[in-house]
């Protein structure tokens, strides 16, 4: 039982207690007078669904080397930060059956975690005759959401044609495409330019990486899913160019959603000026961009042009990893960590300095992510029959960010000496505490693979897109 804490869901802000049994939710009361195994006072506390973060790569292969966090360190650093689900991205190699690597990513998690997770799919080859293995994925497999990318030509790359083709199959078996939205072609010939130029060091990530060209891929992924009669998710959100065209998209009532993350929220282009290669640690896709990008990104929160914020957490190592590109900032494996961080960033820039109210706080890291991604009611809110994922928040306790003290893999903070307030003080995940005070009280294994929901275009829920949605989520 939890008592006397402060409820805040999407929706509401209320003192009440709230009984679990059997990991679910099973009676809110403004005063529960009932015997109970545990009895944990949350006074003077926010009691809020846990975080789902819907954007993670624990153990993905990437540039010649595996990002840091495994489904054990990572999910365990995620729980720390108060996120009890995170969706990572399973990966089709070219010329790999797409359920071949849903194994492979099954047998990276089962029995590691410490929190629930799912999978999107990340499709690299899908000619005509493999549709029907991503059907079974929706149908089957509780996995509703596929990842193409529009950038890393001859890697992850797919044409146009192969978009369109995985949109019609979504929009039709209800499913979503997520879409990596940057023109890698021109992108890899700037590349190709600067490098010529003898341009190696980060800062040329960047400077080879324009806003125009995620919004150009922003602008083709929604033309595309609009001739597909789909929706369309963007992730990794970066920059005002792009955020324009899921505007544009929006206010014409196409069903356009998009994600940003706490990297572009709080970091700018100038991190990738520090010195002794340390702009490195920056290197990420899409790129950091100017300062003044981050007003237009939260008013694009504000106005819900942008419904969630995910990390695309993928850390890699300064000393070991991130030196693979110390000569060539094109060999810079891509990513950096941020899972453990993004509930306290993201409560002390948007709620503690007046951008966002509680209530969009909690929509934005968990219960949009879980309408959007088909985990909704079962997660992202707090209600009677609900997984009694439920995170007892501090919003007054402050913390300094550092490497020295986080629990993520990976030998830096992207957010080092950035004080935050608002920290994760409990975190239960499934009725059973696995973060007290602080302390991580669970065990690898504690998190269970989560099937998604398909799309219900009919009913607009649990995911409510189709025109009718309009009045929904704008
Ligand atoms: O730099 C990034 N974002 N690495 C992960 C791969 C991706 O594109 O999300
Ligand atoms: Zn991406
Ligand atoms: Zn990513």
């Amino acid at each position: 039982m939890i008592k006397n804490g402060r409820i805040v869901t999407a929706v509401d802000d209320y003192h009440a207690d709230i009984l679990i049994e059997d990991g679910k939710i099973s009676t809110i009361a403004k005063s529960l007078d009932i015997a109970a195994d545990k009895v944990i006072d949350a006074e003077d506390k926010l009691v809020i669904p846990g975080g789902i973060d819907a954007h993670t790569h624990m153990d993905m292969p990437f540039g010649g080397t595996v990002s840091a966090d495994d489904f054990e360190t990572g999910t365990r650093a995620a729980a720390h930060g108060g996120t009890t689900t995170i969706i990572d991205f399973a990966i089709q190699s070219k010329g790999q059956e797409i359920r071949e690597a849903l194994d492979i990513w099954h047998k990276k998690a089962d029995g590691k975690t410490a929190i629930d997770y799912s999978f999107h799919m990340i499709v690299t080859d899908l000619p005509r005759e493999k549709l029907g293995e991503m059907k079974k994925l929706i149908h089957n497999e509780g996995v509703t959401s596929f990842k193409l990318f529009m950038a890393y030509p001859g890697v992850l790359l797919s044409d146009d044609a192969t978009i369109y083709r995985a949109m019609c199959t979504a929009g039709e078996e209800g499913g979503l495409v997520c879409m990596h939205a940057e023109n890698g072609i021109v992108i890899n010939e700037i590349i190709e330019r600067a490098l010529a130029e003898g341009k190696r060091e980060p800062k040329f990530h960047a400077l080879t990486r324009p806003t125009k060209a995620e919004a150009e891929g922003v602008n083709r992924a929604i033309a595309l899913a609009e001739m597909a009669e789909s929706p369309v998710y963007i992730v990794h959100l970066s920059c005002h160019d792009a955020l324009k065209k899921v505007q544009e998209a929006r206010d014409y009532g196409v069903p356009a959603f998009a994600e940003t993350c706490p990297q572009y929220l709080f970091l700018d282009h100038t991190f990738y000026e520090k010195p002794e290669f340390e702009g490195a640690k920056y290197v990420m896709t899409p790129p950091l961009r100017d300062k003044a990008n981050q007003k237009e990104l939260w008013n694009g929160l504000r106005m819900n042009d942008l419904q969630v914020i995910s990390t695309d957490h993928c850390p890699f190592c300064f000393k070991e990893q991130k030196e693979l590109g110390r000569d060539d900032f094109s060999k810079i494996p891509n990513g950096g960590p941020g899972v453990e961080d993004r509930m306290s960033l993201v409560f002390n820039g948007g709620v503690v300095e007046g951008r966002i109210s509680l209530n969009r706080f909690v929509e934005l890291t968990s219960t949009n992510a879980a309408k959007i991604f088909g985990l909704f009611p079962r997660k992202g809110t707090i209600a009677v029959g609900s997984d009694a994922d439920i995170v007892i928040f501090d919003p007054e306790k402050k913390k300094t960010i550092s490497a020295d003290t986080h629990h993520m893999n990976v030998d830096y903070s992207c957010y080092e000496g950035f004080e935050v307030q608002g920290v994760t003080e409990t975190v239960l995940s499934r009725g059973k505490v696995i973060i007290e005070q602080g302390k991580y009280v669970g065990k690898a294994g504690d998190g269970s693979f989560v099937k998604r929901s398909r799309i219900d275009l009919s009913t607009g829920s649990p995911r409510p897109f189709g025109k009718e949605a309009l009045l929904v989520t704008r």
